[in-house]
C-alpha cells in the first residue's frame, strides 16, 4: 500500500494546485495530522474548510473536504484527519511524509465562521472526533476572543487517546506567544469519553441536556441573549445537538442569515 504514496505524490507535481507537506504526526492508528505550505494567494476565515487530496491510479484528482485545522494568520496550513481503512483517499493520504505534495483546491467555504453569528457573550464549541478540527482552527484566532467574553470547547470521542491531539492543543495555546494574551482564562475545555473509563465522561447531547457541564464548570445553563455555538460532527450527532440547542432557544443562521448557532458535517456517510 505505501508504494502508492510516493507515486501519487510525484504525480500531483504536475498539477497547478500542487503544496508540499511540512509535517505529518500520527495520534492513533485512525487519527493523523500534517502541515503543508500554503498557496500564497489563499485567503480563508478560520473555520472553513477546502477540497485536498492526492491523484487516483488513472492520474484523476481524489479529492475530499477537509476543515483548516489552523488559524487564517498561519503561514502553513493544518489538517486533521481520520485513517478510513480501504477509504480511497485516506487509504493512501496516511502515507504522506515531509516533501510529498497533495493537491489543495483554494477555494475555501463553510458556515462555521464568526460573522454567521450574531454578537453574543459565551461561544460553545461542540464536536466529536475529527469535527473539531475547524476549532482547532478558530481557538487559534484572536477574532474569537475579541469577539467573546468566554469560549467552552466540548469534544467527545469514544476513547481517550482521539481526544490527543485537542488536548495538546489548547493546553498548548495559553502559552502560546502568538495567541496566548487573546486565549487568557477565556477559554474552558470540557473533552469526554464514551467507552473508555475518563474523569469526564458522557455525550455532549446528554452533558448540555442534563446542565452537567454547567455545574461542572461552575458556569449558568445556555440562553438565546448571550450564547453563541457551532457544531460539528456525525449527521447524527448534528442532528441530535440541534434538537439541545433549539431547546435552549437558540436558532440555527448561516453565512446569509447569522443566528444563535451553526452547524457543519464533519464527514458524509452514517445515514440519517
Ligand atoms: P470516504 O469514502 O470519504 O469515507 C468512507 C467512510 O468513512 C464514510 O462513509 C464515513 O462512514 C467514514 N468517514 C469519513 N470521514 C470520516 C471522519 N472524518 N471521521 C469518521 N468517519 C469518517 N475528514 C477528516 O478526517 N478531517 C476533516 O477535517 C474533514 N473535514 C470535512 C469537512 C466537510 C465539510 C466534509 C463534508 C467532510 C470532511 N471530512 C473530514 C471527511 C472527508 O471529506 C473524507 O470523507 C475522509 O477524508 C475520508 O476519505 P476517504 O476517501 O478515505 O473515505
Ligand atoms: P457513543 O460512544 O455513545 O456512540 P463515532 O466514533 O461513532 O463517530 O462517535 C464519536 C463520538 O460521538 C462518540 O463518543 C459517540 O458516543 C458520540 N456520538 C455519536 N453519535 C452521537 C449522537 N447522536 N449524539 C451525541 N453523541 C454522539
Amino acid at each position: 500500500m505505501d508504494k502508492l504514496a510516493p507515486n501519487a505524490a510525484l504525480a500531483v507535481k504536475t498539477l497547478p494546485d500542487a503544496q508540499t507537506v511540512t509535517s505529518v504526526r500520527h495520534w492513533t492508528d485512525r487519527l493523523f495530522s500534517f502541515r503543508v505550505t500554503r498557496p500564497q494567494s489563499l485567503r480563508f476565515r478560520s473555520g472553513e474548510f477546502v477540497m485536498i487530496g492526492l491523484l487516483d491510479d488513472r492520474g484523476k484528482p481524489l479529492l475530499r473536504a477537509y476543515s483548516i485545522a489552523s488559524p487564517s494568520w498561519d503561514e502553513e496550513l493544518e489538517f486533521y484527519s481520520i485513517k478510513v481503512p480501504d477509504g480511497p483517499l485516506t487509504s493512501r493520504l496516511q502515507h504522506i511524509r515531509p516533501g510529498d505534495e497533495i493537491i489543495l483546491r483554494p477555494k475555501p467555504v463553510g458556515t462555521l465562521v464568526l460573522d454567521a453569528l450574531l454578537p453574543g457573550r459565551r461561544l460553545w464549541f461542540l464536536a466529536t472526533g475529527t469535527g473539531i478540527a475547524p476549532f482547532a482552527s478558530l481557538m487559534r484566532d484572536p477574532e474569537t476572543y475579541e469577539k467573546f467574553e468566554q469560549v467552552v470547547m466540548m469534544h467527545t470521542c469514544r476513547t481517550v487517546s482521539e481526544m490527543e491531539y485537542g488536548r495538546q492543543l489548547v493546553e498548548g495555546l495559553r502559552d502560546d506567544p502568538l495567541i496566548g494574551e487573546f486565549v487568557g482564562d477565556k477559554l474552558k475545555y470540557y473533552p469526554t469519553t464514551t467507552r473508555e473509563d475518563f474523569h469526564q465522561m458522557g455525550r455532549i447531547t446528554d452533558n448540555l441536556a442534563s446542565g452537567k457541564v454547567f455545574a461542572d464548570l461552575g458556569i449558568q445553563p445556555m440562553d438565546r441573549e448571550h450564547d453563541r455555538a457551532m457544531v460539528c460532527g456525525s449527521l447524527a450527532f448534528n442532528h441530535d445537538v440541534k434538537a439541545v440547542l433549539e431547546g435552549f432557544g437558540l436558532r440555527e443562521g448561516a453565512n446569509s442569515e447569522p443566528q444563535e448557532y451553526v452547524v457543519e458535517k464533519a464527514f458524509v456517510g452514517d445515514g440519517i
